[in-house]
């Protein structure tokens, strides 16, 4: 299984912090950002990984991970040209994933959680797709996903008026069948292919499984996010923060 952190767009949310470097850079607690979802898809054991990024701050992703060597891992680089959203920048491992299934996590994702197991599992037998669900407090500002019982009867983005306080997360495990998902995709009204786009149509063919995610689990592409990623990295670490 190939990994892939998606760690393109603008950040246009944490201006002016964003001016001229990359949110992804930003320090949560003691380390960069994308060390999070770096550590998350390490801990499960993949060793081959893909960051995509804009062309803007490529060079300091590079200087930042080189190879990949002192991680333990291999690392490779690829540019999306302009942030035309999730599933566009997946799209671009289409040649990296080289048929074979892939772990893709959003390069602003926290989480607290070891998911190797579910991980692992989907690894052994690949097939379809599943998604890391969260509780929240504030769905609209995410995908959420309406369950009934074990299944998943559809993935809206951003509602105004969530049906459930389920959001789906930044960690997507698909079969090599997703890069032909997004060819058929169209940009929605915000001018972006989006990933929930991807997992609808899985969810249509009923090939989507999903885990709850029991741990603390934020992202980090609003001051307010960026902050609570800060606070969670921190506690996780063993701050003990009044
Ligand atoms: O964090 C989980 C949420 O992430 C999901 O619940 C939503 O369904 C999903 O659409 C996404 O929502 P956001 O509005 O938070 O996504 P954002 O535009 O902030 O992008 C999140 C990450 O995706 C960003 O840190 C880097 C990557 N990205 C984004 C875009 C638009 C890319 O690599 N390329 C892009 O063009």
């Amino acid at each position: 299984m190939k990994g892939v952190i998606l760690a393109g767009g603008l950040g246009t949310r944490l201006r002016p912090i964003t001016n001229v470097t990359n949110k992804h850079l930003l320090p949560v607690y003691n380390k960069p950002m994308i060390y999070y979802p770096l550590e998350t898809l390490m801990k499960a054991g993949i060793k081959d990984i893909l960051i995509v990024s804009g062309p803007e701050h490529a060079g300091h992703f590079l200087h930042l991970l080189g190879s990949g060597k002192e991680f333990g891992v291999s690392l490779s680089y690829e540019l999306q040209d302009e942030p035309g959203g999730i599933a566009q920048a997946l799209g671009l491992a289409e040649d990296f994933s080289d048929t074979e299934p892939v772990a893709a996590i959003l390069g602003d994702n926290i989480f607290e959680d070891d998911l190797s197991d579910v991980i692992k599992k989907f690894m052994s037998s690949p097939s379809g797709g599943h998604i890391f669900l969260k509780e929240v407090t504030d769905p609209q500002r995410f995908g959420v996903a309406e369950v009934a019982g074990d299944k998943i009867v559809k993935i809206i983005e951003k509602p105004k008026k969530p049906t459930s306080n389920l959001a789906v997360t930044g960690l997507y495990l698909y079969d090599s069948q997703v890069f032909s998902v997004i060819k058929t995709l169209k940009p929605s009204g915000r001018g972006e292919l989006e990933i929930t786009d991807v997992n609808n149509a899985y969810v249509g063919q009923g090939k989507m499984t999903f885990t709850v995610v029991k741990g603390s689990w934020t992202d980090a592409g609003t001051f307010e996010s960026l902050l609570r990623a800060n606070l969670q990295a921190a506690r996780q670490q063993g701050v003990n923060l009044q």
